[in-house]
């Protein structure tokens, strides 16, 4: 299906939706009240892709640019008119009926002037190529549309407005907020459980008792910036002292 055929097809939904609302009752599953709701939403979503699929191709040829400026003010009258109706109370009344059929005519003729005048010229003057990416664009911003509404969300932050898979999308979002929310649970789990650790006893040094590591244990065993040996030596090593440190060492303790 190309992008005209969508198009058309769009109308023709749309033109039927509109007889189904006079046809409807006041009651039942298809009531009119329902019915004129999802025709709200439909023309809605298919002026908005339009609007942003089709309509930026169309202002940058002069021949086309003059039919948008007129598709525009039939346009701002039918959503004038539609916002009229959906705050009526009298949906199920006569009147309410008879300005409805009224709207429904407007729609109707806004479809047949647009499809015998600017989608007769645009097929002409818009490349084949240029057609496949408003084609695309089209059927995006339609699927966005439905995305947006099922999710309670604005429509452009929908990934599938910008050719991104929405489940897709979502489930990443999903995965990254559960591992952040259980690197935050083991976070402050650690914490607490550091928190409840009973306090030890500092160890205090005997007095006179040197705290310096031998100069073999301090190469060997003992870790630390402090313990670290300073090469090169000059002169043999000697022991300092009790190597404080250094389980393997072996050298001669006490003062040198
Ligand atoms: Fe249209």
């Amino acid at each position: 299906m190309d992008l005209w055929q969508m198009v058309l097809t769009d109308h023709a939904n749309i033109v039927e939706l509109c007889r189904e609302v006079l046809r409807a009752t006041g009651g039942g599953p298809n009531d009119r009240a329902g019915l004129f709701e999802e025709l709200d939403v439909e023309l809605e979503r298919h002026f908005r892709a339009e609007e942003r699929a089709i309509h930026p191709a169309l202002a940058r040829d002069d021949r086309t640019r003059s039919y948008l400026t007129e598709l525009g003010q039939e346009r701002q009258e039918i959503r004038r008119r539609m916002d009229e109706l959906a705050g009526r109370p009298d949906v199920n009344g006569r009147d309410w009926a008879q300005d409805f059929k009224q709207l429904a005519g407007m729609i109707s003729h806004a479809f047949t002037l647009e499809e015998g005048g600017v989608m007769t010229l645009a097929r002409t003057i818009i490349e084949p190529h240029e057609l496949d990416t408003m084609r695309i664009a089209y059927e995006r911003e339609k699927i966005a549309s439905i995305e947006a509404r099922r999710w309670h969300m604005p429509q452009a932050m929908m990934p599938s407005r910008y050719g991104a898979s929405t489940g897709m999308v979502f489930g990443i979002l999903a995965g990254v907020a559960a591992v952040g929310t259980a690197a935050l649970l083991w976070s402050q789990t650690r914490q607490r459980a550091s928190s409840n650790r009973p306090l030890r006893p500092i160890r205090r040094r005997r007095a006179g008792a040197s705290p310096a590591t031998c100069a073999r244990g301090a190469g060997a065993g003992s870790r630390g910036p402090s313990a670290a040996p300073s090469w090169p030596r000059s002169g043999p090593i000697r022991p300092t002292g009790r190597c404080a440190s250094c389980s393997r060492c072996r050298a001669p303790t006490g003062p040198s």
